[in-house]
C-alpha cells in the first residue's frame, strides 16, 4: 500500500480511507498477510484520482468508476474529454484576465461585476451562456437533416449539446459527455446519457438512425465515433465540415485574411473519404444561407461584423482554440478593414450571394 501511496502521490491514509469506503480495494494478499493492489485495483485507482483532481466528489466518482457501460478505454475517452474542458475553461479565464491587465494598463477600470466574472463561477456561464443564445437550430439545415432520417423512428442524437437539431416528431435519445452542456438542456428536451461517440453504451442496431451535428471535430477520434454510430443504428446522419481539400483555406475570406492559424485546428483532422467509409455513405454539401441563424463558425460570412461581437465568438470554440494572441490579431485587422473599406472591397463578390459553400457536409449511410 505504501508503494501504492507513494507512486501515486497520496498518502496512506487516503488509500485506506478509498478501501473503507469501498471506492479502491486492494484484492490480494502478500505472504506476509498484507493487502495488496493488483493491476485492475490500480487502474481503478487511476481513474478515481484522475475524476478527484478535475474536482469530481467521492460519491459521483463511485458512480462514474462503477459505470457498467465504461470500460478503460471509456474512462480515458471521457477524462480526456474533461480535461479539454478545463483546458478550454483556463484559456478562456487567460484571455479575460489579458483583457483586463490591457484595460487597466489604459487606465480603465472594470467594474465590480467584470471582475466577478473573470474570477468566479460566472466565467463559465460568460463562455457557457452564449452558447444557446446563438447555437440554435437553423431550419433550412434542419430539413436536411431531418429528411436524410428519412422515417426512422427512434433517433440517437450523438454530441447532442443542448439539443439543437433534435428532430420533434420522434423519438430521441441523446448522448453528451460535458455536464455543463447537460445542464443548459432545456426542459422538456429528450433524455440524455453522459457518454462518449467512440464508446457509446448501447447494443448493435438499438436505434433506426443515429445522427451528430457540429461535433465530431471535437471528438477524441471521430473515426472510431463513426463506426460506433454505424454499429448502434441502421441509418446514419453527420453534419460536419470538409478539412480534405486543399481549397479550404481559400473558401472562407475569415481563414484566409485574418485567421491562418485555423490551419493548426486541421491537424489530424480525418479526411471526408475517412469519415464517409466509416460509415458507408457518401457526402452532400450544405450551403451556409446568409442569414443563418445557427452561429457556427462560418454562420457570419455574409455578416462580417458579427465576428467583432465577442459573445458571437464564444460560443465557437474555434475562437478558443487559436488561443487570445491571434484572436485578438484577427480581431483588430478585422475591425481596421471594416472601417477602411477594404474589407468591402475585397468580399464585393459575396454581397450578392444567398448561400455559399463553406465545406460544411451532410454524411449519410
Ligand atoms: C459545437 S457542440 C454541438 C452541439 C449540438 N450537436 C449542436 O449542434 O448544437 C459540440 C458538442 O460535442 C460534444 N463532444 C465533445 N467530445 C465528444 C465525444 N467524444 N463524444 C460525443 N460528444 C462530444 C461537446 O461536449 C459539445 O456538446
Amino acid at each position: 500500500m505504501g508503494r501504492v501511496a507513494e507512486l501515486a502521490g497520496v498518502s496512506v491514509r487516503t488509500l485506506h480511507h478509498y478501501d473503507e469506503i469501498g471506492l479502491v480495494r486492494p484484492s490480494a494478499r502478500t505472504a506476509a498477510g498484507y493487502r495488496a493492489y493488483l493491476a485492475d485495483d490500480v487502474e481503478r485507482l487511476r481513474e478515481v484520482l484522475a475524476y478527484r483532481r478535475l474536482g469530481f466528489g467521492l460519491r459521483e466518482i463511485a458512480d462514474l468508476v462503477d459505470d457498467p457501460a465504461a470500460d478503460a478505454v471509456g474512462h480515458l475517452h471521457r477524462l480526456r474529454g474533461l480535461l479539454l474542458e478545463q483546458r478550454d475553461r483556463a484559456a478562456a479565464m487567460v484571455t479575460a484576465i489579458d483583457r483586463e491587465l490591457e484595460a487597466r494598463a489604459m487606465g480603465i477600470r472594470t467594474t465590480p461585476e467584470d471582475q466577478l466574472k473573470v474570477f468566479g463561477a460566472q466565467l463559465y456561464e460568460v463562455i457557457g451562456s452564449a452558447y444557446p443564445a446563438t447555437r440554435r437550430t437553423e431550419s433550412r439545415i434542419a430539413e436536411r437533416i431531418w429528411a436524410a432520417l428519412g422515417d426512422a423512428r427512434t433517433v440517437l442524437n450523438v454530441g447532442a449539446g443542448t439539443g439543437s437539431y433534435e428532430p420533434p416528431d420522434r423519438d430521441v435519445t441523446a448522448v453528451e459527455p460535458s455536464a455543463v452542456m447537460r445542464a443548459q438542456r432545456p426542459d422538456g428536451a429528450a433524455p440524455c446519457v453522459a457518454a462518449s461517440a467512440e464508446s457509446l453504451p448501447f447494443e448493435d442496431r438499438s436505434f433506426d438512425a443515429a445522427m451528430a451535428v457540429s461535433t465530431v471535430h471535437h471528438w477524441p477520434d471521430p473515426v472510431a465515433g463513426l463506426r460506433e454510430m454505424r454499429r448502434v443504428a441502421r441509418r446514419v446522419v453527420v453534419f460536419t465540415y470538409d478539412a480534405s481539400t486543399t481549397g479550404w483555406r481559400d473558401r472562407f475570406w475569415l481563414t484566409r485574411d485574418y485567421l491562418p492559424e485555423f490551419a493548426d485546428l486541421l491537424a489530424g483532422w480525418p479526411s471526408l473519404t475517412d469519415m464517409t467509409r466509416a460509415i458507408g455513405g457518401r457526402a452532400e454539401p450544405v450551403l451556409v444561407p446568409w442569414d443563418c441563424t445557427d452561429g457556427f463558425f462560418e454562420a457570419h460570412w455574409r455578416r462580417p461584423e458579427a465576428y467583432l461581437d465577442e459573445q458571437v465568438r464564444r460560443a465557437v470554440s474555434v475562437w478558443t482554440r487559436v488561443g487570445p494572441r491571434a484572436e485578438r490579431r484577427a480581431v483588430e485587422r478585422l475591425r481596421a478593414d471594416l472601417a477602411s473599406g477594404r474589407w468591402a472591397e475585397r468580399n464585393r463578390d459575396l454581397l450578392d450571394l444567398d448561400a455559399a459553400e463553406l465545406g460544411l457536409r451532410l454524411l449519410i449511410a
